[in-house]
């Protein structure tokens, strides 16, 4: 077998960025997926209809602008979120739904890029988790603790999240990014209501590869990659078939010198080997038969859209992963992969 034709996936959790770096990341994105969960994490971060409005438009002027360079036709949805805050009234979220959002993302304060000024109390959101749940909004979690110890940021916010699915039954609510067992665990045990979204990257780093032997800052990522057994568990999750568990890329770029510095950023650049990768991941677990329901169907039925329609081609046509794309360095660079993207 050396092609493989799949429904064009959907990447639950991604960021695009802003102005000159949108374009060139985007770029990649749409070679391998049709519609993106974005990340309201911008600066100033996405909170206002107005400023929805303008990040949609700003990025499918991106699109019109990398298609007519390439002479291409890529079509792509950007699927819109914005950042909860305590700010917020139901007459905000009535709003932002109306404007098209999809989801609403809470970033625990200070737990990552931009999100100096995120939730520090749970609880006090209860109105917009109602809000949210009439309105049929997604409620998109970066589940970490930021004051707790570092590998325990996860584990330590799961009990917060469950208390909110219990609490809001008929709210949809995705744990974003797991790294854990506890956080698999917990998805599984959920009602219907939970799902949780899984990176490449945490599919295959653990700690030890950060920073085990020489500092990795291309592999820093928030929430860190934990332990071996934690990596299996989440492997395990992705291939299972289990409709809890789909992509969500997480594909985070920053530019090289803010990444190679004191005080890096944290994100890895994971778009412009998503799907080589994860043919390997499913390829290596014997269960390719169910990368597509992962990748392109999963979560599109948690999010109550329609599957996409468009295909895409992979073949066996070993590559090298450049040093550097557009300023960043990305996952995997300078590595050969077996998979690569048929362009069309
Ligand atoms: O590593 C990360 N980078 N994790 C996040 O949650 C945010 C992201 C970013 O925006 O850079
Ligand atoms: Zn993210």
């Amino acid at each position: 077998m050396n092609q493989i034709i799949l429904r064009k996936p959907d990447d639950m959790h991604i960021h695009l960025r802003q102005g000159g770096l949108l374009e060139n990341v985007l770029e990649q994105t749409v070679k391998q997926v049709a519609r993106a969960i974005v990340m309201p994490n911008t600066a100033p971060a996405i909170e206002t209809v107005n400023a929805l409005t303008a990040y949609r438009q700003e990025i499918n002027e991106s699109l019109k602008r990398i298609n007519s360079k390439a002479g291409k036709q890529y079509t792509f949805e950007p699927l819109m979120t914005f950042k909860v805050g305590p700010h917020m009234t139901a007459q905000t979220i009535k709003e932002l739904k109306a404007a098209g959002a999809t989801a609403g993302k809470i970033y625990p304060q200070g737990v990552t890029t931009n999100s100096e000024e995120g939730v520090k109390d749970f609880k006090a959101l209860y109105p917009i988790y109602e809000a949210m749940s009439n309105e049929n909004l997604v409620l998109c979690i970066h589940g970490e603790i930021p004051s707790a110890f570092c590998i325990d940021r996860e584990k330590e916010f799961l009990p917060i999240f469950k208390q909110i699915a219990k609490d809001f039954p008929k709210l949809k609510i995705v744990l974003e990014h797991l790294t854990t067992s506890a956080a698999v665990e917990l998805v599984e045990e959920s009602p219907k209501n939970v799902a949780g979204t899984l990176t490449v990257h945490h599919l295959l780093t653990t700690l030890d590869d950060i920073i085990g032997g020489s500092l990795r800052p291309h592999l820093f990522c928030k929430p860190l990659p934990k332990h071996s057994s934690d990596k299996e568990n989440l492997r395990r999750a992705a291939v299972s078939g289990n409709p809890k568990f789909f992509l969500g890329s997480d594909s985070a770029p920053h530019l090289v010198e803010n990444k190679e510095c004191d005080c890096g950023a944290a994100g890895v650049y994971s778009a412009p080997v998503l799907l080589p990768l994860l043919i390997d991941i499913f390829q290596q677990e014997n269960k390719l038969d169910k990368l597509e329901s992962f990748t392109s169907q999963f979560g599109a039925e948690f999010y109550n859209l329609p599957l996409n329609q468009e295909t895409m081609a992979l073949t066996q046509n070993t590559w090298t992963v450049p040093d550097k794309m557009h300023g960043i360095v990305p996952f995997f660079a300078g590595q050969k992969l077996k998979w690569k993207v048929v362009e069309s």
